[in-house]
């Protein structure tokens, strides 16, 4: 299947999955970057691995709706089955959910239904969790809700920095997303 991979931060997890495309072990192709933010890591991410880019400028639109028109009609035309949001920071509406229904993913770096939110690592680090993770689940129209995938647990250690969790969390993302949409594509997922 053909994937996009929608990102308005550093990119990281978009590097992992694009690896994993590229390495042949993702089961499909990374073939379209949507990116909100003109300051996003993932512009330079996905020109160095020469995946066409689409700059969307919210603000430019007169709803959240007709931003995510002129969205899936690109990935229409790139024919986009699935796709991946992997530090999006826009709630997607109804429109492009009921597009693209049970084929849109998300990345979350805390054990879901705990720590939705935009702080997910800092709110469990100052709760004092024992245990955080991260999860990949099916996106819906709220926020960090929709049905849960897959989860890696990260124990926290007494002695560790949140710094040296992030990193830790970071890592466990980085296998846990590509792992996920491996064995979910195996299992048939993102058909049109
Ligand atoms: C990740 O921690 C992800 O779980 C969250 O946003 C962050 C994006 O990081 N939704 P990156 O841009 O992939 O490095």
């Amino acid at each position: 299947p053909k994937l996009a991979v929608f990102a308005s931060g550093t990119g990281s997890n978009l590097a992992a999955l694009l690896k994993a495309a590229k390495a042949g072990t993702l089961g499909g192709d990374i073939v379209r970057v949507v990116v909100d933010r003109k300051k996003a890591g993932a512009i330079a991410i996905a020109e160095a691995a020469n995946v066409p880019l689409l700059q969307i400028r919210y603000p430019a639109f007169a709803s959240r709706e007709e931003a995510e028109q002129e969205i899936v009609k690109t990935l229409q035309a790139d024919g986009v089955t699935g796709i991946l949001l992997a530090g999006y920071m826009r709630i997607l509406t109804p429109y492009i959910v009921q597009a693209f229904e049970q084929r849109i993913l998300n990345i979350h770096p805390a054990l879901l239904p705990s720590f939705p939110g935009n702080n997910a690592i800092e709110d469990a680090w100052h709760a004092g969790v024992k245990v955080t993770g991260v999860t990949i689940h099916y996106v819906d129209t709220g926020v960090d809700s929709g049905q849960i995938i897959a989860q890696t647990p990260v124990l926290i250690s007494e002695d560790e920095t949140i710094d040296e969790l992030t990193e830790r969390i970071h890592d466990a993302e980085h296998q846990l997303y590509p792992d996920t949409v491996a064995k979910l594509i195996k299992e048939g997922a993102f058909q049109a």
